[in-house]
């Protein structure tokens, strides 16, 4: 039988700008997730057909990322990320051995990207920017973003400091940029992906219930925490920095907002939230005496698939989510 006679089935898509931005099958990109999203993980979620990204926090030897980099072009032939916190790292360099690379997009998260995206002039890289409301996402198009990921309340790590929940920042978020929109914060089912398209979304980030996939380079105790984790594990710490994130409650955070609460001072503060009690954690697997970030979705999560398992249940679900909403509406 010839090739032009066999008949090859379309791969399955849901498409949107930013599935089209991103050149993605599913608008699904899983958010950087620092120490936890290595070459791995990436690589399985791309494969599965969304978008996943490499975090460099925790990875922030050049010849180390790099190395991860090529790991994750081994591992997959799809396009995947590079996630980007600005503001403790110097990234330039990192960021001009991203591009070297040529990876398909990058991710700013926690400051001022106007720098970081004038450097990306010229290239192909495709540019996310992680905001938590309008004002911020006007700037990131200003800037030259082509895709701004919205951040709610309900989210883990680093939230910002809007305090708008997601259903009340998607629709927000879409009426103040041309550009494509993804929605985080809270979402870790089809239903949420669904959700977030009716409120005008572009596609979603996912953090927290990637934490809990075979491929996440996370202790067996963090991934066992957030099967666990009800609606109310979790706390909002470090609102004294100006940096709010949520994080596991346990014994740390309790210290953490005891001191916040007595007005210690910053440097007291820092000393409680450095990187070596994020390690505690996601390496070390102890979840009393460490932070580590998780969102409320983890009251969502029953299981540790693999990535491309979860991946393909989230589209099945949001397909029934989609066919529900057009049996109810007509
Ligand atoms: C464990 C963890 C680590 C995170 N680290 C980063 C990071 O390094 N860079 C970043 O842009 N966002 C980071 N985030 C935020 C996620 O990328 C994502 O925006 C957020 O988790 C979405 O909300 P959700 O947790 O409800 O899915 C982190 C979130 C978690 C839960």
């Amino acid at each position: 039988m010839s090739t032009a006679s066999m008949h090859i089935p379309p791969m399955d898509r849901i498409e949107t700008r930013a599935t089209h931005a991103l050149n993605i099958r599913y608008p699904i990109v899983q958010g950087g997730l620092a120490r936890i999203a290595k070459a791995e993980l990436a690589a399985a979620v791309s494969n599965a057909g969304g978008m996943g990204q490499i975090a460099v926090a925790g990875l922030s030897d050049p010849d180390v990322l790099r190395a991860e980099i090529r790991k994750a072009k081994r591992l997959t032939q799809a396009p995947f990320g590079v996630n980007f916190p600005i503001g403790h790292l110097k990234i330039d360099a990192l960021l001009d051995l991203t591009i070297e690379e040529g990876v398909t997009a990058v991710s700013f998260t926690g400051g001022n990207p106007q720098p970081y995206i004038r450097r990306l002039e010229g290239t192909d890289t495709r540019v996310m920017v992680l905001v938590s409301g309008p004002e911020q996402a006007q700037k990131a198009e200003q800037a030259g973003a082509h895709v701004v990921a919205t951040v709610g309340y309900e989210g883990g790590g680093h939230i910002g400091r809007s305090d708008l929940t997601t259903i009340v920042a998607i629709p927000l978020v879409v009426r103040a940029v041309g550009i494509p929109v993804l929605a985080g914060g809270g979402i870790a089912d089809g239903a949420g992906l669904a959700a977030a398209l009716a409120l005008g979304a572009d596609g979603v980030e996912i953090g927290t219930r990637f934490i809990a996939v075979k491929e996440a380079f996370a202790h067996d105790n963090y991934k066992d925490a957030v099967v666990r984790a009800n609606a109310s594990d979790t706390v909002v710490v470090k609102r004294s920095l100006g940096t709010p994130g949520r994080a596991l409650a346990n014994a740390w955070t309790e210290r953490i907002l005891s001191a916040e609460a007595e007005g210690q001072s910053r440097e007291a503060i820092f000393e409680m939230v450095k990187a070596d009690a994020n390690e505690r954690g996601v390496f070390g697997g102890d979840m009393e005496s460490s932070l580590v970030w998780v969102g409320q979705a983890a009251a969502m999560v029953d299981d540790v698939p693999s990535a491309g398992e979860y991946v393909e249940r989230m589209v099945a679900e949001a397909k029934a989510a989609g066919k529900r909403l057009a049996r109810l509406l007509g």
